[in-house]
């Protein structure tokens, strides 16, 4: 199983690139940029890692991105994820990144964008992995922030696929964002939102990203299946959810494996993910690995999963159908 994991052709659609700063780098990029870190070494910071829920999580994850300041920060912290990734065999990407949590610090909205770009171009051409760029916005700041963001994006249009939502989903619900996310859409761009697992009026965030937003996805929404309405919303409307079993272990004790089952058995297009593997010490092949355990999952499942991810990529059809057939092929030769 490990083996099979491993090697068959993956794609990635929920991955902060901030999330995917790792210790090391990130005690290099402090020595580099005379910032000081409270820890003495990588592994101290990883001890520190103490997270049982969002909140909790949101304030480490945002105290270490302090240490990104250079265009060359934000360029290494892509390569080494696509790098990552590429020797997981993710052959696809779309990744998130957090604009506002620089801009806030006094970072150039252009600094962190080139050099998020620059990578996925250079990562594309030596080690023959895709990604696209989403760009979320954080909840619980303002609407108008968000809109500001959106306007600073214009000028890289090409560079982005589509936005998301993120961060602290108490009392942000994602109606406050339906007019920034009607003129991304207006602008061409795809929507998602996150709909982390156990919040505060989930299913109504949920039907709000369904029925007011009208995303393309969901993230997590891994709490949709307590509403029939909405697993028939899902299932017909065959919007996927981007759901991360390592991510979801430290909010409710489990890698959510029953949640799964019973997606696939609903029809829902399921797709599994690492969320902030630097921080959850956990990459793509881990989440398949530590789930395919807890789950008992087969390789039919498995395949299944992976195809989904490339079913509901924001990708030509084309494109997916050679995904799609460079799977078959694997699952083909590895049996
Ligand atoms: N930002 C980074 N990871 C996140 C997550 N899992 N939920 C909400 N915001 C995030
Ligand atoms: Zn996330």
């Amino acid at each position: 199983m490990q083996a099979f994991i491993d090697n068959i052709p993956k794609a990635e659609l929920h991955v902060h690139l901030e999330g995917t700063l790792e210790p090391e780098l990130s005690f290099a990029l402090a020595k580099k940029n005379g910032i000081p870190l409270p820890y003495k070494t990588p592994e101290a910071l990883v001890e520190a890692y103490d997270f049982t829920d969002l909140p909790s999580f949101l304030e480490i994850y945002y105290a270490g991105m302090n240490v990104l300041v250079a265009e060359s920060d934000f360029y290494d912290l892509t390569m080494a994820y696509l790098t990552k990734a590429s020797n997981q065999n993710i052959v696809y990407a779309e990744l998130f990144f957090d604009p506002q949590a620089h801009t806030s610090r006094g970072i150039d909205f252009s600094i962190v964008i080139n050099g998020i770009h620059k990578a996925q171009v250079d990562a594309e051409q030596k080690l023959g992995i895709k990604s696209q760029l989403i760009m979320c916005f954080l909840r619980e700041l303002s609407a108008e922030s968000a809109m500001e963001h959106l306007s600073m994006a214009e000028p890289y249009l090409s560079y982005l696929v589509g936005v998301g939502l993120d961060s602290n989903e108490r009392d942000n619900p994602p109606i406050k964002f339906k007019q920034v996310f009607k003129k991304a859409r207006e602008l061409g761009l795809k929507l998602t939102m996150h709909c982390d697992v156990n919040q505060k009026n989930t299913l109504t965030h949920i039907g709000q990203c369904l029925d007011d937003i009208k995303v393309d996805r969901i993230d997590h929404g891994v709490n949709s299946l307590e509403d029939a309405s909405l697993v028939a919303k899902l299932r017909d409307s065959k919007i996927g959810l981007t759901v991360c079993p390592v991510s979801n272990r430290f909010v409710v004790q489990s890698l959510t494996a029953k949640e799964i089952r019973t997606m696939l058995d609903e029809q829902i297009m399921v797709t599994i993910n690492s969320d902030d593997p630097a921080y959850f010490r956990a990459y793509l092949n881990e989440n398949f690995i530590e789930l395919q355990k807890e789950g008992d999952f087969d390789k039919q499942d498995l395949q299944t999963l992976v195809e989904n991810s490339f079913r509901i990529a924001w990708l030509p059809e084309t494109e997916k159908q050679q995904y799609l057939s460079s799977i078959r092929d694997y699952v083909v030769t590895s049996s």
